[in-house]
Order: C-alpha cells, then structure tokens, then sequence
C-alpha cells in the first residue's frame, strides 16, 4: 500500500460489521440445525477463513446478492479443525464450544502465539472442564469430549474474550443453568449473546461480568445483523484526528467506544455524536497517560492507532498495555517514520514530535498495520507498507474507504 500524507481527511466513512463479533456468530451457527442468515457481514479475509473452517466441518454457506449470508449445518460431519486454518487465524478455536454442544466433540488444533503475545487457552480448557469436557492433548491436537454438558458456576481468573465465547456457547447444551463470573463485557459478548438468544437460547447479564445461560433449550434458525465494528470505527476517527480533517464516521453506536471517544477528548479532539456516528473534527493535540484494559476500558486493539495520534501530540504520554504481553513490536517501524517512542516494559514512554516522514515499513500484524498506515496519512512524503495482508484480516477495502475521504492511497499490485 503507498500513501502520500498531509490530505485532510473530509466526508464520511461507513464501517462496516465487526470482524470480532461475525467470527463467533459464524462458529454459533454450528449449534442449530436450522438455517442461519446474518446481515453486515464484512467481506474480509478472516470471514473467508472462518467461512472455510466450518465449511470443512460439514457446513453449506453463501452469500446472496444483498451480501446477506446463509449458513446451513445441518449436515456437519465435527472431523478435526486443520493446524492449517487454525495457524492462519487463531480465532478458529471458537469452534470448540459450539462443536461439544452440538456433538459432544471437536477436534481443534491447538493455536500458536501471534505477533502480539503467546495467546493462550488456559482459561477456555478450565471453564470447559468445569462443564464436564474431558481433554486429551497431542500431536498438536485438542481432543474434547462430553458424555453430558453439566451447568456449572465459572469464574474466569481474566476477563478473557475467547473463553467467555467458547464457555456461553458449550453451556447452550449444558443441564441447567451455567454462570460465568469475570466475563467479557465486550460489546462483541453482546452480540454473541444477542445472536444466542435469538436461537432460542434463555441468556441474561450480556454486558455486565456475570452471564447466565439456560441449557437445553430447543433451538431455531434466526435472520440476525451485527453490529458495526468499534475498532474499524475508532481507527479512522483517529485519521480524522491525524489529518486534521472533518470526518464523520458511521454505522457505529458510539456507546462501543465510550472511553475511547473520552480520552480523545481529553487528547483535544472535537467529536459531535448521534446514535449511529461521530464527528470528528481535530485541533491541536495534546499528551495524556492510557492503559488498555478488557472492556469498558480502553481497548488494546486501538492501542497502535491511538500511539501514532499522541506520536504527535505537544508533550509526552506513557501508554501501558495490559491485555497482551508484546503488542510493542511495530514501534520500531513507527520510529522509522520518526516517532520518538521509548519502550520500558509494559510502558510505551511516547514524545511528541513536530511531525512524521514517509518511509518504507512493514506491516507486523493486523492493527499496527493499520497505525501505519495512519502514520503515512500524516507523514510528509511517500509511506509504503508492505504486508498488508494483515490488513486485509480485519478492514474491508480500508484504501476504497480512505480515498473516498481524500486520502492519496493506493494497493500497489506487487502482492506485498
Ligand atoms: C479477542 O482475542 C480479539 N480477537 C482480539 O482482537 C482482542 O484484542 C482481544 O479479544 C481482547 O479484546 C477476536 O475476537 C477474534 P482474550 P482473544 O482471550 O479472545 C490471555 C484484533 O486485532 N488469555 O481476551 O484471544 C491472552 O493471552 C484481535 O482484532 C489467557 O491467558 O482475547 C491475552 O493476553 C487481536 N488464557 C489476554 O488474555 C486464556 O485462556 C486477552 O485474551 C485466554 C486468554
């Protein structure tokens, strides 16, 4: 991707549906045989990878001409989940729960780390343990089993995403009831929860630490529609921050971003919201301390992108990271670009600087791909940023987008 900075980002922007909502939906689809359909399906590359993951199991799935998608599992067959799909998206292993609910077995490879930390699953095996699975573990392989799924009281040690996912989606089958304490309150659970709940399942406390879901309920199809990605949205608010631009931003409750649009405030950003955008319209920014935390804390997968806004910011911010343990490793190519950020720890220590030169960079993974693509929007100069395929995971047509708001960008076709 090459980018020519200094455009004032102006016009609006609609994101698209939540990459970390669909996927699960994608997988919770598994639980019911009756056909599923699911509106504001971003067409991103992990989609076609969730989409080929339970296709593999069996699954018939399509699109149709309003971009609506159609999932049928009502012929799953629940072989082994590949290490070749699981390696490429870790996500995969959303499978698990919704497999032992339906089956009362998975198969799932076990996923590696990733660029941003070691990504364990400790915390999924537990819970499910706790519901009655059994695990065998080898070759690299995940082999869960449950005679019968036993609702049970959980208490997750961390907020997890992941396995708050994979315990609501095993406790569907569950006898009783299961509660999860400490559970991710993200509004990608919500979704989940929603999505659930319109299959028939009895489910209470989405968005609070404490879930409740009823097992055993018979379950039905549902036509059901996402929610718009928090993360998308927040990245290009940061653009128009960036570019010193007026950019509104839509099909976004700006209730999902509710700390982040607080600490842009509190950065300098103007931001004017209505119930389904923001405004925003930027002055001159100033330092301010951050920690990523789960939800409704400051969340880290905007962690790279809010880095490049306070890079030039007067003053100097410390951003700590809690979530992950080395979601750090782009800030050598930012400091490429010429951002002065120091890392001690967990702590990102960062100057801020009169302004950025474009320079070639490497994507290292998903989101710090996007921040700097974002540094290049603000450079003097040329940005080319290869590895972009990371982009594609999780930002549908993210230069289409950006053009359309008068960003110079442009994919150059070299594959890289
Ligand atoms: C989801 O990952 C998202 N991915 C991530 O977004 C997001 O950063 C993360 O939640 C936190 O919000 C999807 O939804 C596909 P976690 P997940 O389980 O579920 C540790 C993006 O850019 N942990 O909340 O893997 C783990 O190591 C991606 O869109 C355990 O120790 O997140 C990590 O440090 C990146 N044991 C922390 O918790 C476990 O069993 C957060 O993990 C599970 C997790």
């Amino acid at each position: 991707m090459t980018v020519n900075g200094g455009r004032r980002l102006t016009g609006a922007i609609r994101v698209s549906g939540a990459k970390n909502s669909v996927l699960k939906l994608i997988a919770a689809a598994i639980l019911t045989p009756e056909a599923c359909t699911i509106d504001n399906v971003p067409r991103i590359a992990d989609v076609n990878l969730m989409l080929r993951v339970i296709e593999h199991l069996g699954a018939q799935t399509a699109f149709d001409e309003q971009g609506a998608l159609r999932i049928d599992c009502s012929g799953m067959n629940p072989v082994d989940t590949p290490y070749n799909l699981v390696r490429q998206m870790r996500a995969s292993i959303s499978v698990m729960g919704p497999l032992l609910a339906r089956f009362g077995r998975a198969k799932v490879a076990m996923p590696g780390g990733c660029n941003i930390g070691s990504r364990k699953i400790n915390l999924h095996i537990k819970g499910l343990r706790e519901l009655g699975v059994d695990f065998n573990f080898e070759h690299g392989y995940i082999e869960a089993k449950a005679d019968r799924l036993k609702g049970a009281d959980i208490s997750l040690a961390f907020a997890s995403v992941g396995a708050t996912e994979n315990i609501m989606m095993a406790a569907v089958a569950a006898e009783g009831v299961t509660r999860i304490e400490n559970a991710a309150r993200e509004p990608e659970i919500q979704d989940l929860a929603g999505f659930l709940r319109a299959l028939g399942v009895p489910i209470r406390g989405e968005g609070t630490s404490t879930l409740e879901i009823e097992g055993r309920a018979e379950l039905h199809g549902t036509h059901y529609r996402v929610i718009g990605d928090r993360v998308e949205a927040g990245t290009y608010i940061i653009a128009g921050a960036i570019t010193g631009g007026d950019l509104t931003v839509e099909g976004i409750a700006p209730r999902h971003l509710g700390i982040v649009l607080d600490k842009l405030g509190e950065i300098g950003v103007n931001l004017d919201t209505s119930s389904e955008s923001v405004r925003v319209r930027s002055s001159e920014c100033v330092c301010t301390d951050v920690c990523t935390l789960p939800f409704p804390g400051f969340p880290t997968d905007l962690q790279p992108q809010l880095m490049v806004l306070l890079s030039l910011a007067s003053g100097t911010s410390i951003l700590t990271e809690n979530v992950f343990e080395s979601r750090f490793m782009f800030v050598d190519e930012l400091n490429r670009m010429g951002c002065d950020i120091r890392i001690e720890g967990h702590h990102a220590i960062i100057r801020g600087v009169p302004g950025l030169s474009g320079a070639e960079v490497s994507a290292p993974d998903l989101r710090a791909g996007a921040a700097l693509v974002l540094a290049g929007l603000a450079a003097e100069g040329t940005t080319e940023i290869c590895d972009i395929y990371h982009i594609d995971r999780g930002y549908e047509r993210m230069e289409e987008k950006l053009q359309g708001v008068g960003a110079a960008i442009t994919r150059i076709s070299t594959g890289k």
